[in-house]
């Protein structure tokens, strides 16, 4: 049985097969609505999302299986001090596979161990959040042709924006790549992903505060959010929010060919006027999050991929 817990639990090879997947369910998602009839996913969700949860469960109900769970802890026996580690336990009677949202980093490992079905990372505290990075590679490969040598702009919260840190690891496997970290200075990636992953690998990267003279050089610009959730002080918040707003003005300065991405919930760091720009790709991403969501299912069920038909 396997767990999706870090995007390092596949391989490169493992992962190219999983994008590959999500691709031919994209041309023809007829051909796979019947591929999990009788599965049931559960999500459990200790922290809030919309887009997540639900882009699993459109994923779930895509493949003809069907969903249950909890949206927030004080909705599930977690209010009632029950440990992961005996909820996943229980899930695992009712259900074939569970999508766990955690704001604990860690919380999903100690699932996977107790567990006696697939558990999926749906984004565990500041650490991981895989099967965004499965999106967003689904979505960059599908607009650029490929995953390796680009330079790609990761913009804001750099510090406690999981999906920079799950985007960073999974991209320092391919070759060629380089990252503009573009941040306030108390905002940066943390040591120990500079460390272990970027230095460990002799992956090329500057740290700047500057946008907009970093703008030229980007292949992809991954914008994020100033993650209210995680700070101590509000003040310190208010002080960073807007520390980067993307407008016309400074798509002007990109190349033509630059896309914008963003994990989403977008707050105020892309102004709604971009969204006309051919190049603004978020919602696009939002689309790629369901193909790539109902490729890792399927792969970790170990569902078979149905005969063509003619
Ligand atoms: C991200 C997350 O939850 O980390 N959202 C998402 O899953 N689409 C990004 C964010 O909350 O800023």
């Amino acid at each position: 049985m396997r767990h999706f817990l870090n995007p390092l639990d596949f391989s490169v090879e493992e992962l190219s097969e999983v994008l590959d997947l999500a691709e031919e369910i994209r041309r023809d998602p007829e051909r796979f609505a019947h591929v999990a009839d009788g599965k049931k996913l559960a999500t459990l969700f200790y922290e809030p999302s919309t887009r997540t949860r639900l882009s699993f469960e459109a994923a779930m109900l895509n493949l003809g299986g069907r969903t249950l769970g909890f949206p927030s802890s004080d909705v599930s026996s977690a209010a009632k001090g029950e440990s992961v580690a005996d909820t996943i336990r229980v899930i695992s009677c009712y259900a074939d596979i569970a999508a766990m949202r955690h704001p604990k980093e860690g919380a999903p490992y100690v699932a996977a161990q107790f567990s006696g079905i697939p558990v999926i990372n749906a984004g565990d505290g500041g650490h991981q959040h895989p099967t965004q990075t499965l999106t967003d590679l689904l979505t960059i490969r599908s607009l650029k042709g490929r995953l390796g040598n680009m330079t790609i702009g990761l913009c804001g919260d750099l510090k406690f924006g999981r999906t920079v840190h799950s985007l960073i690891n999974a991209l320092s496997r391919y070759e060629g790549i380089r990252f503009v970290l573009i941040s306030p200075e108390v905002l940066r990636v943390p040591t120990y992903v500079i460390q272990d992953v970027l230095e460990a690998r002799q992956i090329p990267y500057r740290e700047t505060t500057d946008l907009e003279a970093s703008l030229p050089e980007l292949d992809i610009l991954y914008m994020t959010r100033v993650q209210r959730e995680r700070f101590f002080s509000e003040d310190e918040y208010l002080r960073l929010k807007d520390s980067y707003i993307l407008d016309t003005a400074k798509m002007a300065l990109a190349p033509q060919d630059m896309y914008v991405l963003h994990p989403l919930p977008r707050v105020n760091e892309i102004s709604v006027e971009v969204d006309k720009d051919p190049r603004a790709k978020y919602f696009y991403q939002v689309q790629c999050g369901v193909y790539a969501r109902m490729a890792l299912i399927m792969t970790l069920l170990g569902l078979k991929r149905p005969d063509k038909e003619v």
